[in-house]
């Protein structure tokens, strides 16, 4: 029987248990044996019981539950190749040939370097007498299927990412929550919001919750737009009569000099040039934990089972795939493809160059 491991890495997000319950029983359903890697690539390379054999009846209950309940880590000794040589002698010793990884670009990137190298990886330790050649024969080929896991919804390549909608969710209830006290106090609030580099939670909870003012990174506001901001607040609360202010803030914010846009550097100008009563409030780790939403549920069942499909059926040659959405179609895309778009996009921003950046975010959007 085919063994296939799965683990997931770097930050937990919403629906990665729905991940790994889908690949445990999608992978028994075919007639294959799970393992589970706990605590990420860190597992891989301590090997014991930190790889496991998952069955059927482990993952009950697990559609609902936030976070990763197998564990996550941002490994070091990975990232280093004695790492992965330790790596790959573990899942030789244990038959696992293929491997399901659920997390964001950096761990789906490391998961590609690493089949690359395998053939190599399984030389070197046939030449140091780690493992012995006929170990080794029956897993000449390591297959990698990529779940992009993250909150930020920050990948290329796919309309969203697993836990992305759980979070876009918290944030929309913690902002009516701020909205109640705001209200009976006709105050005003920086609300700061996760997702890094990338400002899709923070845009979608402005336009979900009609804030008043939003900042992301992919489009730093024009020069003067400490007025700007003023000015449409004023008119907000003078002319329109709103009792609230909420500006929303991603924790990636700049300005067109690449400069860090802070929630209390807003705070301030609120407070100071419009006399409001101002509260930041910064939402932190509570958007990413919590139980799935319905959204994720069943994102993370569909792909988890299209992952172990594109187990059993990559040839040797085919590069990785990556387990998109796309116009509400579960789909495949080349792993590095989607990577090297996210970081494309990521590159323009970095060079000031907005216009290329949306313009591309803009296209693969279309596509
Ligand atoms: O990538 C998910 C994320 O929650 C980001 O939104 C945030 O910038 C980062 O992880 C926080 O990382 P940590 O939990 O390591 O502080």
């Amino acid at each position: 029987r085919r063994r296939i491991g799965v683990l997931t890495s770097g930050g937990d997000a919403p629906g990665m248990n729905g991940a790994v319950r889908a690949v445990v029983r999608m992978a028994i359903h075919s007639d294959c044996e799970a393992y589970a890697v706990f605590e990420g690539y860190e597992g891989l390379v301590h090997g014991g019981d930190m790889i496991r054999q998952i069955h059927w009846e482990d993952v009950r209950g697990w559609l609902s539950r936030g976070g990763t309940l197998i564990g996550s880590a941002r490994s070091a000794s990975f990232r280093e190749r004695a790492g992965r040589l330790r790596a790959a002698k573990n899942m030789v010793l244990r038959g696992i040939d293929a491997l399901v990884v659920c997390g964001g670009d950096g761990s789906l990137t490391g998961a590609d370097v690493f089949r690359a190298e395998w053939p190599g990886l399984l030389k070197e330790l046939v030449a140091n007498g780690e493992l012995t050649e006929a170990q080794v024969q029956p897993y000449q080929v390591l297959n990698i299927v990529g779940l992009v896991g993250s909150i930020d919804n920050d990948m290329s390549g796919t309309d969203a990412t697993i836990g992305c909608y759980s979070s876009l969710t918290r944030i929309c209830d913690a902002v009516d929550d701020v909205f109640d006290t705001a209200f009976s106090h006709q105050r005003g609030f920086v609300i700061e919001v996760m997702g890094r580099h990338c400002g899709w939670l923070a845009l979608m909870a402005a336009i979900s919750t009609g804030a008043d003012w939003l900042f992301i990174p992919e489009i730093p506001p024009r020069d003067g737009w400490e007025d700007d901001m003023c000015s449409i607040i004023t008119k907000n609360r003078k002319e329109r009569g709103k009792r609230i202010t909420i500006v929303i803030v991603a924790e990636g914010a700049q300005d067109r000099q690449l400069n860090k846009i802070s929630s209390s550097t807003i705070k301030d100008i609120l407070t100071e040039r419009l006399g409001l009563d101002t509260r930041v409030t910064v939402l932190g780790h509570t958007q990413r934990g919590g139980a799935a939403c319905a959204y994720d549920r069943w994102l993370s069942t569909l792909q988890g089972v299209e992952a172990v499909r594109a187990v059993l059926e990559t040839t040797p040659d085919a590069p990785s795939p990556v387990i998109t959405i796309r116009e509400n179609k579960i789909m495949r895309t080349p792993l590095m493809e989607a990577v090297s778009l996210t970081k494309e996009v990521t590159s323009y921003i970095q060079a000031k160059d907005f216009d290329k950046a949306m313009t591309l975010r803009d296209a693969e959007f279309k596509e």
